[in-house]
């Protein structure tokens, strides 16, 4: 048998790039043999914030072949897009009514989502860990591989399946953030603030679809300064970041190398950059070049997807039939 459930989701809302990579699919590839997978297109959430729909369909498509370029297998996983599991609508409507409008609108990523678009704070954005924790419950699924800006989100999936079990009866595992017993992954972003993400400064975030040019470009113009004045000093968060990326994509001896030139005072920033944008476009090439091949090949995207939903929709299938039950309804 598998070792557990295994759900996980990525917004369909553009380019996936390496926090994406290093905090999320890296280990949907490695869990997909072990574990019953979902991993599914979040093109509903991607409504909170993405109202105008000329970019959904491209987007979910393009979501979908990077993640088949990173190596994971639709064959092995259910891979599908969440509006196409309609059960997903019934278990949140349900759990909405165990949400407090006073925990959503405490969470982190509601505050940063209100900064991000004053002008449209709609009710969806409010409840989105809601429809996340449906999203996870969904399957009966326990363990969510995510990256570190997920673990309140799956702190409140925890309180709402909990409460669930409290007051209709047990149905839901509690869901917990996956990363085979590690910290969980914050790939930092380029400019020394914060993380890589879709949406915030793009030229200080590496897509999977960067061209080997752009890469370089964006690397050199990472922050640093003119070197540590003397050895052994403390590393500032900046450059400590640019260690981080180099231990995601480059050979151990590579970096002890550079560990050293710090620790000697003797570090060149430019030969580090240019090795670490060379390291990074080994990693990202052969990605973005799969990931565009299978982006031409429409009708198997199309396929992919109604077979992923087939598998979800059985699973969800089973779950709503004991929900109702547990509530009466
Ligand atoms: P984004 O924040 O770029 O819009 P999503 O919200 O769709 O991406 O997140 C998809 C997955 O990628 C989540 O598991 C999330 O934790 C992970 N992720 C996003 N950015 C990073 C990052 N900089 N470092 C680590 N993991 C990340
Ligand atoms: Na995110």
């Amino acid at each position: 048998g598998k070792k557990g459930i295994v759900m996980s989701g990525i917004r369909s809302t553009g380019f996936l790039h390496l926090g994406n990579y290093f905090g999320a699919i890296r280990n949907y590839v490695r869990m997909q043999e072990e574990y019953s997978c979902y991993f599914m297109v979040a093109d509903l959430h991607s409504l909170t914030t993405h109202p105008d729909t000329k970019e959904l369909k491209p987007n979910v498509h393009r979501v979908l072949a990077e993640n088949i370029a990173c190596g994971l297998d639709p064959e092995k996983v259910a891979l599908y897009c969440q509006s196409h599991v309609y059960e997903t609508a019934e278990l949140y409507l349900l759990l909405n009514m165990l949400a407090y409008k006073g925990e959503l609108e405490k969470t982190t990523t509601f505050k940063d989502k209100v900064r991000q678009h004053p002008e449209n704070v709609n009710a969806g954005l409010l409840t989105y860990p809601v429809l996340q924790a449906a999203d996870i419950l969904l399957h009966r699924a326990s363990l969510v591989p995510v990256g570190k800006d997920q673990e309140q989100h799956l702190e409140m999936s925890r309180n709402f399946a909990n409460r669930f079990n409290h007051r209709y009866g047990e149905v839901f595992p509690e869901p917990f953030a996956f990363n085979f017993g590690e910290a969980l992954i914050k790939v930092p972003s380029l400019d020394g603030t914060g993380k890589m993400s879709k949406s915030e400064n793009q030229y200080a975030t590496i897509f999977l679809s960067d061209t080997d040019d752009l890469i370089r470009k964006k690397i050199m113009k990472a922050k640093t300064d003119a070197g540590p004045s003397a050895p052994n000093m403390p590393m500032p968060d900046y450059i400590e970041n640019i260690f981080l990326l180099m231990k995601l994509v480059s050979a151990p001896d590579t970096i002890q190398k550079f560990e050293e030139d710090y620790n000697k005072a003797a570090i060149r920033y430019g030969d580090m950059k240019k090795q670490l944008a060379e390291d990074m476009i080994q990693f990202v090439a052969p990605i973005r070049e799969k990931a565009e091949s299978i982006r031409q090949d429409q009708a198997y995207l199309k396929r992919i997807m109604e077979m992923g939903a087939e598998k979800a929709r059985i699973s969800a299938a089973a779950t709503m039939e004991k929900v109702r039950e547990a509530i009466g309804l």
